[in-house]
């Protein structure tokens, strides 16, 4: 099997996303997370002559990097690269005439370029500004908004979006050391606040939970799922790879009922009311070839569902 992984990125579960998400061969496809084009590689050798996939990327760099590659492999001209984030697909879409779409991808996260570019400030093990933005010309870097939280917002942030168990202890020590210029003085003060052997978690945790804030992730995810529901046609696909609990519950509750509770509403007779009929049902998860290469297919899970004919209402 084909090996998409460049310098730039190793993508996970290539061959699974295209088996599942493709069913119109000749269609218009979105890679709401473009990075390095791998999976949009994939989609295209699995594609016919016909089909068309816009790439959304909010990090230039990675719009850059895809379609140099996705030139080389002879695929530019039936690619659509669009800068932006990819909450505003609608009306992004808009832009290329395409109101409907045969199926949409969504691979969360950061790329390995972002998080290996010291410059970026995503990693606690490359110094570099401690900045984090995934769009460059965004508003708040992760130095800026460590000097304008408090306490209590801060430790609100590392419970939520990193599971950290000493969320306000952290914070304190944290915003005591302020003002912050780079990832390695944060790190630095994280270090010295735990036991040697919970220091590699407390980083991760920490350095996770900034970049979701950062990024308004959570945000982007609910409002991008929403979208993709208007978006996709019925019978056409949303397949979405997470790499926590945190992103991989909400996408398992709405794609099985269209809502961010999980409910399915039912009407009268016991029909499920749902814009969403999930194809995955458990969470597709890489093989013990491609874990054992690519460290951060560990952690992936890919969820796929079918658009039904139902009309969608958002929560
Ligand atoms: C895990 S990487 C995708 C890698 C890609 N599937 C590949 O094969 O190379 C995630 C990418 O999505 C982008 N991204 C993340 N959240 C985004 C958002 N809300 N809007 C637009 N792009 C986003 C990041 O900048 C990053 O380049």
């Amino acid at each position: 099997m084909r090996d998409y992984g460049t310098p730039y990125h190793a993508p996970v579960l290539c061959h699974p996303v295209a088996d599942r998400l493709i069913t119109d061969r000749e269609g218009v496809y979105v890679d709401a997370t473009l990075g390095g084009g791998g999976h949009t590689h994939a989609l295209f050798d699995a594609l016919g002559p016909k089909a068309r996939i816009v790439g959304i990327d909010r990090d230039p760099e990675a719009l850059e990097a895809a379609t140099e590659r996705l030139r080389a492999a002879g695929y530019a001209e039936r690619f659509i690269p669009l800068r932006g984030a990819f909450s505003d697909m609608m009306a992004l879409l808009g832009q290329t005439g395409y109101h409907n779409v045969s199926g949409i991808l969504m691979d969360l996260g950061v790329s390995s370029h972002q998080l290996d570019e010291g410059g970026r400030g995503f990693s606690h093990r490359l110094e570099g500004p401690l900045d984090m933005r995934m769009d460059p010309s965004a508003a708040q870097p992760a130095a800026d908004f460590l000097d304008a939280t408090d306490e209590v917002e801060l430790a609100r942030v590392l419970r939520t979006y990193g599971e950290e168990p000493m969320a306000r202890r952290m914070a304190r020590a944290i915003l005591r050391a302020r003002p912050y210029r780079t990832t390695t003085q944060l790190a630095d003060v994280i270090r010295e606040e735990v036991p040697p052997h919970k220091v590699s978690g407390s980083l991760a945790r920490v350095f996770q939970a900034l970049r979701i804030q950062v990024n308004g992730e959570m945000d982007e995810l609910r409002r991008a799922l929403e979208a993709a529901t208007e978006l996709i046609a019925p019978g056409g696909r949303l397949a979405v790879i997470s790499y926590h609990s945190l992103e991989d519950r909400p996408v398992k509750r709405y794609l099985r009922s269209g809502h961010f509770d999980g409910d399915v509403r039912r009407d009268m007779y016991g029909n499920a009311l749902s814009p969403w009929r999930d194809v995955t049902r458990r969470a597709v998860v890489a093989d013990e070839e491609e874990t054992a290469t690519n460290p951060r297919a560990r952690s992936a899970r890919l969820r796929v569902a079918e658009r039904t004919t139902y009309e969608f209402e958002r929560d």
